[in-house]
């Protein structure tokens, strides 16, 4: 399953798929059932980068469909995004075995096709959904409890590190700073005239 017909694709993105599915740059590809590449807009102005996918994902070839994704989906419904406001990717697009951290060298194996998905999307406003985007999208080994919530910029991107959808269903009391975090992802796009306004505010 999909969020796009292949074919209706613009060209640029046909070839970029491509590349992804034919992807062995590093072990994960020999267990993969389904490269997981993304959903949402092909071009948005938000990008969330999660970790890697897990067995849901695996099986249906799109970003955070399983228990983190409903809850994360419940979020950025609740904050009136709506699908083409934003791109969902993962710092890997194969699924390491039972679900571990992806490696360094596996991010690093990816980080290629990242950048020319990056490339391709523009995005403005980039979320990193927990540890391990954080870690591998900025280099930084700061703990996510110190990052989370706080703006970096960096070469006109503004970079929302925050808490991962799965550590929120095992801590809900957190619950509220994922939303926090993602109305001021919804204020920073409405700044720039980004998106739309909200049409129900919510104040948290
Ligand atoms: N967790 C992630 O980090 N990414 C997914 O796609 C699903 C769960």
């Amino acid at each position: 399953m999909t969020n796009y017909q292949f074919y209706d694709l613009p060209l640029e993105w046909q070839g970029f798929l491509q590349a992804c599915n034919s992807c062995s740059n590093c072990e994960l590809y020999k267990e993969r059932k389904q490269v997981v590449v993304f959903r949402g807009g092909i071009k948005a102005s938000f990008m969330i980068i999660g970790e890697g996918p897990g067995r849901h994902e695996d099986e249906q070839g799109l970003p955070f469909v399983g228990r983190s994704g409903n809850l994360l989906n419940d979020a950025l419904t609740g904050l009136e995004f709506t699908e083409e406001d934003y791109h969902i990717c993962n710092i890997v697009k194969c699924r390491p075995p039972g679900n571990r951290t992806p490696t360094e060298e596996e991010a690093v194996a990816c980080r290629r096709l990242l950048n020319a998905q990056f490339a391709l999307v523009k995005p403005k406003v980039i979320m990193l959904s927990g540890a391990t985007a954080f870690r591998y999208f900025t280099g930084s080994t700061d703990p996510i409890s110190k990052v989370r919530g706080i703006w970096i910029e960096s070469k006109g991107y503004y970079i929302m590190p925050t808490f991962h959808p799965a550590y929120i269903l095992r801590n809900m009391s957190k619950r509220d700073l994922l939303w926090h975090d993602l109305l001021m992802v919804r204020k920073k796009l409405e700044e720039f005239k980004l998106i739309a306004p909200m049409e129900n505010p919510i104040l948290l």
